[in-house]
């Protein structure tokens, strides 16, 4: 009795274990996350970035983490985080980074920025001479905004050669590693050519080397970028007529919203502007900054009461 009793355990116990074995090899292989490693992740990434996940976006989390695990023979998240916590791990920060930010971008991106931009703002701006005129873009993803402001520059210069006698410098900061370098590049394959450059612009802007489009030197030229997190502060970058914070402040909770729209409005020259993305807005945050409503679109300009 207690043998059959024995051999039945055994053999119930088979098909047990190597189911358990097939769960742990699928649980490895996509690295589920759990609700208390999800909500660890979350505080990390709110700490490092000021991104919000919201509930619920486990699956966002471990599709862009994957690899970076894999790579790295980390087995779970409580292992990642610790790995982060012990280790003043700055590669692995920076790889994290990278890969949770949404990098979405493309070349005039709503196409009225750059309308309001040159038939509103820069005519504007072409009345200060004693002065370089500064712009900043400050989430500039894979360098897309900063040359897209630089092209309208050059073309309004075109126009009127005299403008801007001390130039336009446009500073273009990103917190994201990989994309900073993708845009010092300025190399630009087809697929993202297709996203917004006319063929004028491919055939004045660009020189092409193979497959890949790079952005001419005199539209380069006044670009420069740095690596900045908005979290910092943004003093040692001295003060705009410009900014465009656009499709960034989405990810982001309210307080740091505030944060950064005020910190932005304290760099602003008095008059500048502010530009931000379609479906933002500055008015539940802050009321330093007013609408303006100029032909083709709205923009913000620096108005402390
Ligand atoms: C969706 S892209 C927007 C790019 C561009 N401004 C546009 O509108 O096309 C958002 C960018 O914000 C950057 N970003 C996210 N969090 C940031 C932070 N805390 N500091 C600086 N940049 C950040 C990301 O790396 C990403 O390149």
């Amino acid at each position: 009795m207690k043998n059959a009793a024995c051999n039945s355990a055994v053999f119930i116990s088979r098909p047990i274990w190597s189911y358990i074995n097939k769960i742990r090899e699928i649980s490895l292989k996509e690295r589920i996350i759990s609700d208390q490693e999800y909500s660890n992740f979350c505080e990390y990434l709110e700490s490092a970035t000021g991104i919000v996940l919201g509930k619920s976006k486990h699956y966002l989390v471990s599709s862009r983490l994957n690899r970076l695990m894999e790579e790295r023979e980390l087995l779970t998240y409580t292992e990642l985080l610790d790995h982060l916590k012990k280790t003043a791990n700055a590669g692995l920060r920076e790889q994290i980074i990278d890969a949770m930010t949404t990098n979405e971008t493309m070349w005039f991106r709503d196409i009225y920025p750059y309308e309001v931009l040159k038939e509103t703002i820069l005519p504007e701006l072409s009345k200060i001479t004693d002065r370089p005129i500064k712009i900043w873009s400050a989430a500039c993803s894979s360098g897309q905004e900063p040359y897209s402001i630089s092209m309208v520059v050059q073309e309004f210069l075109s126009r009127q050669p005299s403008a801007f006698p001390r130039g336009i410098q446009i500073v273009a900061t990103d917190i994201s590693a990989s994309m900073l370098n993708y845009s010092k590049r300025a190399k630009y394959d087809e697929a993202a050519m297709k996203r917004g450059i006319s063929e004028e612009r491919r055939r004045k802007f660009f020189t092409q080397t193979e497959n890949l489009w790079e952005v001419s030197p005199e539209i380069r030229s006044r670009v420069s970028f740095k690596s900045l997190n908005l979290q910092q502060s943004y003093s040692s970058l001295g003060k705009f007529d410009l900014i465009f914070c656009r499709n960034v402040l989405i990810y982001f909770s309210a307080d740091f919203k505030t944060d950064i729209l005020e910190r932005m409005g304290a760099i602003t020259n008095p008059g500048g502007y502010l530009y931000l993305g379609s479906s933002e807005s500055p008015t539940r945050y802050t009321s330093i900054f007013k609408m303006v409503r100029a032909p083709g679109g709205v923009i913000y300009q620096y108005a402390p009461s």
